[in-house]
């Protein structure tokens, strides 16, 4: 029987992490702010903590440096590598550079530019290898092997664990009273740093870990007594999209979490939104993951001081075009709808005359003669407008109709 106890995480660890940290030009305390809008609407007193506003946006230099800092102490780390797609190489770039340590970032391919640029920005080499994450990881631990850097693991290492825990200790500063904290899982590194942070400062605070649907695999991982992975994932929310926890963020998790709910794309979507338009917040979908799961019908603060983390604000421009137009049509601002209309002239006028008196911006028209259930000699218009939202879009729904036309109002 194999008796050695697996790595872990002691609040000793944190509280020398915090030493190690203690500079405002590597890692800053990050404001918290009481956000009315979320009070109202979960019925709790809620504190965002804005973590987003980190140095490269998000916590990932905490566990970086307190990792990188300790090989440099110990004698001799002139270079390091880390595969990601994402936060975990903007913070162990910034890491490694302030301590004159080289690094070397694998991204996958298909990494967006802007994120390569600010790795690079922070003074890494960065190498574009393989379709995704795991392919990029494989070719970051081959480097590993073949030379004399060191790897720094997003989650998986007890120093990054305990550098993430230095957030835990902050939350608690800035609200020691706090019922509720919410923490978004991807490798479960943040979670299990914050969990073991308030383990000890104080033990009756509910740690509640969130991950996306389409990536979960803490829920099956406590079932079933161990880590399981998935084989793919599916989320907007790049940063928690890790599809498997270790041994180490298992043991920790089962330890000191309380409470693990998921959430839905539509939710994380939402939430972002509702970040940008109440609290001024550009939050990313991880960042955003705590904010939607008090929003979804997962999790109850009535009457509770709640603290969400905003854990990360890396939103890429292509992924906040996609979470607005979600948005907007969930909310009918973006409408699309299908007119079935004799195809002669002056059909397309007469409908856009009638959206157009109701104020409605047309986006788009498409004409369509192609439909099976079309008689010779019918089509239809796919209008996609912009409304004010769904009274406005109910209003010109029924004026169309009082004009006799067959209106649908369609999402494709
Ligand atoms: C913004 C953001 N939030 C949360 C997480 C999850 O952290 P962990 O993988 O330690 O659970 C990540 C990880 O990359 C992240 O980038």
């Amino acid at each position: 029987m194999n008796t050695e106890p697996h790595a872990t995480v002691a609040f000793e660890d944190i509280e020398a992490a915090r030493e190690r940290l203690d500079d405002e030009s590597v890692v800053k305390h990050t404001p918290v702010e009481r956000s009315t809008s979320l009070d109202g609407m979960t019925g709790g007193e809620v504190y965002l903590k804005m973590e987003h506003l980190q140095w490269t946006g998000s916590f990932k230099t905490r566990g970086a440096y307190n990792k990188i800092r300790q090989c440099v102490e110990d004698g001799g780390c002139e270079s390091v590598v880390a595969a990601s797609a994402g936060n975990h190489a903007q913070g162990v770039a910034l890491a490694a550079t302030t301590l004159g340590v080289e690094s070397t970032i694998v991204m996958p391919k298909a990494a967006p530019q802007a994120k390569v640029d600010a790795t690079r920005g922070y003074g890494a080499t960065v190498e574009l290898v393989g379709q995704d994450f795991r392919e990029a990881m494989a070719h970051a631990q081959s480097l590993v092997e073949e030379g004399d850097a060191e790897f720094v693991h997003a989650y998986d290492d007890p120093d990054i664990v305990a550098g993430q825990g230095t957030l835990g200790v902050e939350m608690y500063e800035d609200c020691p009273d706090v019922e509720t904290v919410v923490v978004p899982i991807g490798g479960g590194g943040l979670v299990s740093g914050i969990a073991t942070a308030f383990a000890h400062l104080s033990p009756e605070t509910r740690i509640v870990g969130v991950q996306a649907d389409g990536a979960a695999t803490v829920p099956d991982s406590l079932d079933k007594g161990g880590p399981q992975t998935l084989d793919s994932v599916n989320t907007i929310a790049d940063g928690i999209a890790t599809g498997g926890i270790s041994q180490l963020t298992y043991g920790l998790i089962e330890e000191h979490v309380d409470e693990v709910v998921t959430v839905t794309d539509g939710d994380i979507a939402r939430a972002v939104l509702l970040l940008m338009e109440r609290a001024k917040q550009v939050v990313e979908g991880a960042g955003a993951a705590s904010v939607a799961a008090l929003l979804s019908d997962q999790l109850d603060v009535t009457g509770e001081t709640v603290m969400p983390l905003l854990c990360g604000g890396n939103l890429d421009m292509t992924m906040l075009q996609t979470v607005l137009v979600h948005a907007l049509t969930e909310r009918e601002q973006i409408l699309r709808l299908r007119v079935r209309i004799d195809d002669r002239p002056g059909k397309m006028e007469e409908v856009s005359g009638i959206i157009g008196s109701h104020n409605a911006n047309i986006q788009t028209i498409r004409h369509d003669r192609s439909a099976p259930e079309l008689d010779v000699g019918e089509a239809y218009l796919v209008f996609q407008i912009e409304t004010s939202g769904a009274g406005h879009a109910r209003n010109i729904i029924r004026s169309i109709r009082s004009q006799n036309y067959e209106v649908r109002h369609v999402n494709a």
